[in-house]
């Protein structure tokens, strides 16, 4: 080809993902040059420090007049994490699905009583791997349908969907990946929630409805699905969010840890507060949540592993799972997840992801833990 037709057809092309790829889409998989044409188009902000702990941790009425229940419209995006997905359709979070890891934190502070700790570690954890480390914006869930054409693979381009990064497998009701990467709700999945709950919990999501629910999905995900993961830190995360719902979705003046099957609908299912609804009494963050995800592993203890053909579950003895707090899932989080998107970094994207890097090891809150830094100090 002609050398000044070439570097037309090359212009063109990066034109044609540079406004594909929106303000939130991770940069994932892209060369220098098309992160440097990407920055362009946007307002570069780089990283920020994170929000500290809400002052008032008191049960409040959160269903309130300033933010009412509205559905999402067509461009807002709605997720995996229904927590996530009610704070957006009560505008406690931008209603778009579209926020910055700062936002998300104060938002998990107000609408939930989440603990500062484990707020800003779950956010960070997500926003490191799904989120833009120029524009520090990141999508609840998957890239807006207004979007337009997709930049070419590796490049992540969905926000919390992606999966093997944050998202995983055996997940309480929603599908795995494998089974088609459908992250909406799923009423067969929270048919079996409610049988189980009906004969563990006397009709109440509880703790031990919980451990038998986790149980279930887990087994399912082994028996069916040949690439079914269950590492770190899908590991620890799907045992937290089988808290979630007994801890922060009952009404904050009744601490039960019984949530009501209703309740439970209403927020994995259409993203809403009950009417008059209280957050919970007290914050909740590291802990708190120890003793309960502790007490669902043991109800049904399995090892970290992953299969290697339906049924065939392989461990991963490397993985101490829970056992040894989270310096584990923090340095293959940091040190081989992240080093493996962003293999040489450059410029503003290097300083943000050694910045947010720093921010997830400060939030894990263990200094006994080597601190990594795959991007330099
Ligand atoms: C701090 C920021 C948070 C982030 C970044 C986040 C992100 C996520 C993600 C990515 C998932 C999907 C994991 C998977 O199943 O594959 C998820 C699931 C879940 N999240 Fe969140 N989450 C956050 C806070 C919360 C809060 C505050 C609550 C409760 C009030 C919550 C409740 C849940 C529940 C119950 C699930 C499991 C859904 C299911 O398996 O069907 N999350 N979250
Ligand atoms: C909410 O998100 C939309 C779309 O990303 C953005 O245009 C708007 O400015 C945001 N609103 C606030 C209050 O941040
Ligand atoms: C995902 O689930 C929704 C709701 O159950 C359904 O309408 C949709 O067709 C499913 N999509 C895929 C790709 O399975
Ligand atoms: C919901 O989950 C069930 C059980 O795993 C599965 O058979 C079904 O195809 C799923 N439905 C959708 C719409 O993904
Ligand atoms: C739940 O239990 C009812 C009544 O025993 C049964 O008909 C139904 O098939 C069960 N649903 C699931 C998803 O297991
Ligand atoms: C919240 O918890 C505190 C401390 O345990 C208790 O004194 C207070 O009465 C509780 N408030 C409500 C509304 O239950
Ligand atoms: C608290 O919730 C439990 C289970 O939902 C219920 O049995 C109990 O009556 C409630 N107590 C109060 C004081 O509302
Ligand atoms: C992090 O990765 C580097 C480069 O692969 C390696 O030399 C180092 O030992 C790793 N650190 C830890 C704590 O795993």
């Amino acid at each position: 080809m002609h050398l000044y037709l070439r570097f037309a057809v090359i212009l063109l092309s990066l034109s044609k993902w540079a406004t594909a790829l929106p303000p939130w889409g991770s940069l994932a998989g892209l060369s220098e040059r098309e992160i440097e044409a990407f920055a362009r188009t946007v307002t570069v902000t780089g990283a920020h420090p994170p929000p500290g702990p809400d002052p008032d941790t008191s049960p409040r009425l959160v269903n309130d007049a300033a933010h009412p229940y509205r559905a999402p419209g067509p461009n807002d995006i709605r997720g995996p994490c229904p927590g996530l997905n009610t704070l957006a359709s009560h505008g406690y979070l931008n209603r778009s699905g579209i926020a910055t890891p700062q936002e998300i934190v104060n938002a998990v502070q107000k609408g939930f009583n989440m603990g500062n700790d484990l707020a800003v570690f779950v956010a960070w954890g997500a926003f490191l791997v799904d989120g833009n480390h120029l524009t520090n914006l990141m999508s609840i869930g998957e890239k807006s349908s207004a979007t337009g054409i997709d930049p070419p693979p590796p490049a992540i381009v969905g926000g919390l969907n992606t999966h093997k990064v944050f998202e995983g497998d055996a997940s309480t009701t929603r599908g795995d990946f494998y089974f088609g990467d459908n992250h909406s709700f799923n009423e067969t999945l929270f048919d079996q929630l409610v049988n189980t709950s009906n004969v563990y919990g006397g009709g109440y999501y509880d703790a031990a409805a919980a451990a038998e629910v986790r149980w279930n999905r887990i087994l399912d995900s082994k028996a069916r699905n040949p690439t079914f993961d269950f590492t770190s830190p899908r590991y620890v995360t799907a045992y937290a969010e089988s808290v979630f719902p007994f801890r922060f979705f009952v009404d904050g003046r009744n601490q039960s840890g019984a949530l009501d099957l209703i309740t439970a609908r209403g927020f994995y299912q259409r993203s809403q507060f009950p009417t008059g609804f209280y957050r919970r009494n007290g914050s909740f963050g590291f802990n708190e949540i120890g003793p309960d995800v502790d007490a669902l592993a043991e109800a049904h203890p399995i090892a970290p592993g992953h299969n290697e053909g339906v049924g065939n579950y392989v461990l991963n003895p490397e993985d101490p799972g829970l056992s040894n707090g989270l310096c584990f899932l923090y340095t293959k989080h940091i040190n081989t997840t992240l080093t493996s998107l962003y293999p040489n970094p450059q410029g503003p994207l290097r300083e943000a992801l050694k910045e947010n890097a720093a921010t997830f090891y400060t939030a894990m809150g263990d200094s006994s833990c080597p601190q990594v830094f795959p991007f330099g100090r």
